[in-house]
C-alpha cells in the first residue's frame, strides 16, 4: 500500500466516522482545551522557536562549512520573509516552499549539508522565523518583499546581535 492510498483509507474512515456522529444526532465537538493544556501547548512551541534561534545564531558544523551562520546575513530572520514563500526563485526556475530555500542557504553561502525537509531541526528553524514574522500580511507567490541578502560581517557565526525587532520594514 503506498503512503497515499493509507491516507486516503484514513480519510474514509474519518468520514465515516463523522457521518456516523452526525446520523446519531448528537455531533459534538470535543471539550475546550483548558488553560493548563493551552500553556503546555504554548511551551512547546517555544521551546521549538528557541531551539531554532540557538540553531540560527550559532554556525553548527553539519550545516556550515565557513562558520557563517544564518543570523549572519539574516540577524532577527531579516530578509527571510516566510510570508511571501511559496514563490518563485530564479536559481530553482520554479516555485519553491520556505523550507527549500532555507535549505538553499545551507548547501550555498554555508556551504554545508541540507537539512532533511521534514525534520525537526527544518521546523525549528522556520518556526523562529514565522515566530518573528507573526502578524504579518501573507502575501505569497511573488518576490514583493524580497529583499537583498546582507554582507556577512564575521565567518565566526557567533557575533551579530539581534536587534529584537523581528523583521526588516
Ligand atoms: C552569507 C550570507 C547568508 C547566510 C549565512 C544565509 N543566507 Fe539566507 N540569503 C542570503 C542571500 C544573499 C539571499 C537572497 C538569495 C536570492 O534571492 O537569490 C538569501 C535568502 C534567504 C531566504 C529567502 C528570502 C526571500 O525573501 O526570498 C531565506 C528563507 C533564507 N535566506 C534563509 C536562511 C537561513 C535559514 C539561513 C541559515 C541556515 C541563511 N539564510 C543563511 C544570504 C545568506
Amino acid at each position: 500500500m503506498t503512503s497515499q492510498t493509507k491516507w486516503v483509507g484514513r480519510g474514509c474512515a474519518a468520514l465515516a466516522a463523522i457521518a456516523a456522529l452526525a446520523a446519531a444526532g448528537n455531533a459534538v465537538a470535543r471539550e475546550p482545551f483548558t488553560a493548563a493544556e493551552l500553556q503546555a501547548m504554548d511551551d512547546k512551541l517555544t521551546a521549538t522557536a528557541k531551539r531554532g534561534y540557538d540553531m540560527w545564531y550559532g554556525a553548527r558544523a553539519d550545516m556550515s562549512a565557513n562558520g557563517l551562520a544564518c543570523a549572519n546575513c539574516h540577524p532577527d530572520a531579516a530578509a527571510t520573509n516566510p510570508h511571501t514563500f511559496p514563490k518563485f526563485m530564479p536559481q530553482f526556475n520554479k516555485v519553491v516552499p520556505y523550507r527549500e530555500m532555507v535549505n538553499w542557504c545551507i548547501q550555498n553561502p554555508q556551504v554545508g549539508k541540507a537539512l532533511d525537509v521534514n525534520s525537526d531541526d527544518m521546523t525549528a528553524l522556520e518556526a523562529y522565523s514565522y515566530y518573528l514574522y507573526r502578524g504579518v500580511k501573507i502575501d505569497t507567490g511573488l518576490a514583493t518583499r524580497q529583499t537583498a541578502g546582507a554582507t556577512p560581517t564575521s565567518a565566526r557565526g557567533l557575533n551579530v546581535k539581534g536587534t529584537g525587532i523581528g523583521f526588516d520594514k
